[in-house]
């Protein structure tokens, strides 16, 4: 299936490693440029250069997505460079695990951050950009557990619920400017979240039989995903061939999500 992706201009916000990395790699294999932001500006540059030396037309830029003025550093740089935005993959974010007990103000609003307010910041700087090619598509990376609550990832529950309906209303508010904005929620997939998990967790464990226990008791499936699992997707809600499809929320999450 041609997605027609190639010339397209994606952003992947955290595109250096795990989920965001491999949706760069996918994006690139169909031709589009890419550019991708995160902290850590060694393994930006490394996987900025790995995507490059399979041809593709990657701008990579350090950026911390709770910082306002550096998203809107991040989204300008990128449009410039690229000559213009048509998709924007919101995915940068990270695990917070526990209970409401355990949480502080400061987590909670950590959290909130970096999960939510990055998505409406990069959201906002990038529409403008969209709305000049003519349409586009945003994507956000959300959690199974927005729509299934879970007390022992309490922030993630409440965020990223936030951020589902902040998928739906921005859905409904720039339909009519051609601008598709879809939900991918996430159950569990193997990146390096998951190795920072299992390092705090239980570290005695080898790291396969820490996953592969988690997996037995929550995934119908029965195993972790894989990044690549994930990639696909994001590729085809942002090509032409998702054109009808807006203000959906689909998991990629091997059958988890006690909901119809
Ligand atoms: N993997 C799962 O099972 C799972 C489940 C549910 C939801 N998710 C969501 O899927 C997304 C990707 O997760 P992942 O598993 O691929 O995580 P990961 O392996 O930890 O990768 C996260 C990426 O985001 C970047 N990042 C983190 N905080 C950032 C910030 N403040 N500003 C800019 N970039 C930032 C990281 O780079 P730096 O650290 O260098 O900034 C990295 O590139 C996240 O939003 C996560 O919450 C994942």
């Amino acid at each position: 299936m041609d997605l027609g992706l190639s010339g397209r201009r994606a952003v992947v916000t955290g595109g250096s490693k795990g989920l965001g990395a491999a949706i760069a790699q996918e994006l690139v294999g169909e031709g589009a440029a890419v550019a991708i932001c995160a902290r850590s500006e060694t393994e930006l540059a490394a996987t900025a250069a790995r995507l490059r030396a399979g041809g593709g037309q990657v701008f990579a830029q350090v950026a911390d997505v709770t910082r306002p003025d550096e998203v809107e550093r991040f989204i300008a740089t990128s449009a410039q460079r690229m000559g213009g935005i048509d998709i924007l993959v919101n995915n940068a974010g990270r695990a917070q695990p526990g209970g409401f007990a355990t949480l502080t103000d400061a987590d909670w609003q950590a959290d909130l951050d970096v999960k939510l307010f990055s998505q409406i910041r990069c959201s906002r700087a990038a529409l403008g950009h969209l709305r000049a090619s003519g349409g586009g598509a945003i994507i956000n990376i959300n959690a199974v557990y927005g729509r299934q609550p879970d007390p022992a990832f309490f922030a993630t529950t409440v965020a990223r619920a936030a951020c589902l309906a902040f998928t739906k209303a921005l859905a409904m508010e720039v339909a009519r400017d051609g601008i598709l904005v879809n939900s991918v929620n996430i159950g569990f997939v193997r990146t390096p979240q998951w190795h920072n998990i299992h390092q705090r967790r239980a570290p005695e464990l080898p790291e396969e039989a820490f996953l592969a226990t988690l997996a037995a008791a929550e995934v119908p499936l029965g195993r972790f995903g894989e990044p690549e699992e994930v990639a696909g997707l994001v590729a085809f809600l942002a090509s032409r061939r998702a054109s009808y499809i807006t203000g959906a929320s689909i998991d990629v999450a091997g059958g988890m999500g006690r909901y119809v």
